[in-house]
């Protein structure tokens, strides 16, 4: 027999796989019923833009064709958007290959990346699969990062640090003046990389434009995606805005094919319709106040969300979690680290007065 576990080495077999919320057809399968909810990936439930449905039709008949491998329409468009020279652009297969991109492309061995914790865990589930590790640094008791601890835990080996803001899973987030007061004290050959996956739903006065910090702080990364806002997680479309030598740097080793052609053509057109996108973002305010009103009723405790998700105590997780399953309503349990907690993506109107609904069934309210 081969020992493929052996073979593979002992970071791999360590890495702790990514759990996806549960599909909803998955769930009615197991359960017998039609309608269930997922409230879990935060995803978008509104759908895209018709106008990427429109320009998904159109483009069919060119399946045949290989993409462009430089993106160029949607890279020029988004610049254009975004005000930034094309050449400081690169896209992935969702952002998800942008954090592989940036560890292949900057770690050396026995260097390392930082996230304050808890957050995205596929920080470390991709420093771990290139043979590099990511130090976790725990935030404070009100969830707020931590980055005097942060700047503390950096040594010569520390080669980049991930802040994820809004962050998930708690939906909180990290205002301009503290941003700004760390970045001045990150060494220059450390780069921090920004991960704004939902950045469009987050409207605090305090927000930082991090797109103004990219001329003081050249080691920036602006790390964005078109799965969250822009409602295409199917296509796995996301990317980052950072200097250009950097850009030339990961350009060297992305795949030369990495973006598909669907994901470029919808992400093209989901960036044209600034209208749909702004309505999307009116509708995750009134379902997210929704919730968190709800919660203040039934006085549970949460983490007041920049986001379209809410991270909600309600005393045994796990437990709240399956009930909830059985009721046909997905939500995200966490792990032991957050046993007191659910993770609930904002919904439609209706989705979110059902999870409440069965919310308090669950806890007896
Ligand atoms: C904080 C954060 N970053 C990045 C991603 C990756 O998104 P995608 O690969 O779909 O762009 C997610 C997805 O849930 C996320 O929550």
């Amino acid at each position: 027999m081969t020992d493929f576990k052996k073979l593979a080495g002992k970071e791999i077999a360590d890495i702790v796989p990514y759990k996806p919320g549960k599909p909803v057809k998955e769930l009615e399968r197991e359960l017998g019923i039609k309608e269930a909810i997922k409230l879990a990936s935060n995803e978008n439930p509104f759908g895209p833009s018709p106008k990427v449905k429109t320009a998904l039709k159109n483009f069919f008949p060119e399946i045949s064709r290989y993409p462009y491998g430089d993106a160029h329409y949607l890279r020029t468009k988004l610049a254009a958007k975004l005000e930034v020279p094309a050449d400081m652009l690169l896209f992935g297969t969702g952002s998800n290959e942008i954090i592989e991109l940036a560890i292949r492309t900057f770690l050396k061995d026995g260097e390392h990346v930082i996230s304050p914790a808890p957050s995205f865990s596929v920080y470390s589930s991709i420093a771990q699969a290139a043979g590099k590790t990511c130090k976790w640094i725990p935030c404070k008791k009100d969830f707020s990062f931590d980055l005097d601890a942060v700047l503390a835990a950096v040594d010569e080996k520390t080669r980049m640090i991930f802040i994820a803001n809004p962050n998930n899973p708690t939906g909180g987030y990290t205002g301009d003046k503290k941003l700004r007061a760390f970045m001045e004290k990150v060494p220059s050959d450390v780069i921090v990389v920004f991960d704004e996956a939902y950045v469009e739903f987050a409207d605090a006065k305090d927000f930082p434009d991090t797109m103004k910090y990219l001329d003081a702080f050249h080691n920036v990364f602006i790390m964005r995606t078109f799965s969250k806002a822009y409602g295409l997680a199917a296509l796995r479309c996301g990317y980052v805005v950072a200097d250009a030598m950097a850009i030339d740097m990961m350009n060297r080793v992305r795949q030369p094919f990495n973006t598909n052609m669907a994901a470029q053509v919808a992400a093209e057109a989901a960036v044209e319709d600034a209208a749909y996108l702004d309505k999307v973002i009116k509708k995750n305010k009134k379902g997210r106040n929704y919730l968190q009103k709800e919660f203040k009723k039934l006085g549970l405790d949460f983490v007041k969300s920049q986001a379209n998700f809410i991270l909600v105590e309600v005393g045994d997780g796990e437990k709240v979690f399956n009930e909830l399953l059985k009721k046909g309503i997905i939500v995200r349990y966490l792990g032991p680290g957050l046993a007191k907690y659910i993770r609930v993506s904002v919904g439609t109107m209706p989705e979110n007065e059902a999870f409440i609904e069965q919310l308090k069934k669950v806890l007896g309210k």
